[in-house]
């Protein structure tokens, strides 16, 4: 049984959190999240949703709906955000080294069109402690950690970052994914060209074989790109991650077009935008990767996923699983229930 009526959510708790500047709302959450996740009282915030088993990338996930990367960045929250009923959760970027990001207010709410600028920048507290919060964890769902780079490693030594936090990762996670499309660190959508995503995946896929089998467990690996790709770009990027047998691909990261929220509040801030204005972006993004990949591999889509229809939409244009951040904020527990429940 459901102990907390999460519909109550826009009415009481949202008002209460949107009167707080994003991040700061974002640091209670997560911090009452942490709270809540202990036994017994976990059970209180637990929503049954239905079974709706998918296999993927030789996974089992209970049910197609996963939550985003950024949300729970150093995996604090992961048992709390499991018992709302995720089928998976995607956990970091997280990097190497800690690092505090960019310099706030770097998260603001577009609530006129519930979108959300983040220019974050990594904000994390390295894979160290990430890697302890990992074991301790009692979430049963598959667990993606997403790895990056520090904002001080220089692109060029980038592949070494990924390396490190793949190294320290795989032994704890269900599978890995590759952040190389976060608009908010200098310089890291470059790694989307051909020449230096090549070398990265490259080198990813060997360790990925040796780790293979030091850990006697394959870690499927997924890259996820961005929605400001060419035609020519999204070609590249899925015709190497074919040849190279990467995992999966994620479609898609935030987008840097502002022309979607022309005149809005909070349009002029630079970063990456994310939620209902991102969804259509996202979903042509999703429909092009999908041509190119004519089922090689398989697709998780993101951005814009808000209730049934646009999870559909995400599955329609080829996706096998889907995964949301900014409607959690905006319509609270209650978006993951409506979706599970009727997808
Ligand atoms: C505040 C914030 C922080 C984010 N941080 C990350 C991150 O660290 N790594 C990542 O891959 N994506 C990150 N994202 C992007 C989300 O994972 C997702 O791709 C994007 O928000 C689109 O989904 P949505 O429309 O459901 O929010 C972040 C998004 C937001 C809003």
């Amino acid at each position: 049984m459901q102990f907390i009526p999460y519909s109550l959510y826009p009415t009481f708790i949202r008002p209460f959190l949107f009167l707080l500047d994003a991040e700061t709302a974002h640091g209670v959450i997560i911090n009452s999240a942490k709270f809540c996740s202990k036994k017994p009282l976990l059970n209180l915030f637990k929503q049954e949703v239905s079974y709706s088993p998918v296999k993927v990338m030789g996974l089992e996930f209970k049910n197609p709906v996963g939550l985003a990367a950024g949300l729970d960045k150093n995996c604090e929250a992961i048992d709390f955000f499991g018992a709302l009923g995720f089928g998976h959760i995607e956990v970091g970027t997280v990097t190497p080294k800690p690092q505090d990001g960019n310099p706030k207010p770097r998260m603001f709410r577009i609530r006129s069109c519930q979108g959300i600028i983040n220019r974050m920048g990594f904000n994390n507290k390295g894979v160290d402690y990430l890697v302890e919060n990992l074991k301790k964890r009692t979430y049963k769902g598959v667990l993606g950690v997403s790895i990056g780079k520090n904002e001080t490693t220089p692109l060029e030594n980038a592949v070494d970052d990924y390396l490190i936090c793949m190294d320290k990762v795989y032994e704890y996670a269900d599978y890995i994914a590759v952040n190389i499309s976060c608009p908010n660190t200098p310089d890291l959508t470059k790694l989307q060209a051909r020449e230096p995503l090549e070398k990265l995946i490259k080198t990813l896929k060997e360790e990925q074989s040796k780790l293979q089998v030091q850990y006697n467990k394959y870690v499927p690996l997924v890259v996820k790109i961005g929605p400001d790709l060419t035609d020519d770009m999204i070609a590249t990027v899925c015709q190497l991650c074919v040849e190279l047998k990467v995992d999966g691909i994620t479609c898609t990261n935030t987008t840097t077009r502002r022309d979607v929220i022309h005149g809005m509040e909070h349009s002029g801030e630079w970063g990456g935008l994310s939620g209902e204005p991102l969804r259509v972006i996202a979903n042509n993004t999703l429909a092009k990767v999908n041509e190119n990949l004519k089922g090689a591999i398989p697709i998780i889509g993101v951005g814009g996923v808000s209730n049934v229809i646009s999870a559909r939409e995400k599955i329609n244009n080829g996706a096998s699983l889907v995964q949301l951040y900014s409607s959690l904020v905006y319509r609270g527990p209650n978006v993951v229930k409506n979706i599970v429940n009727h997808i």
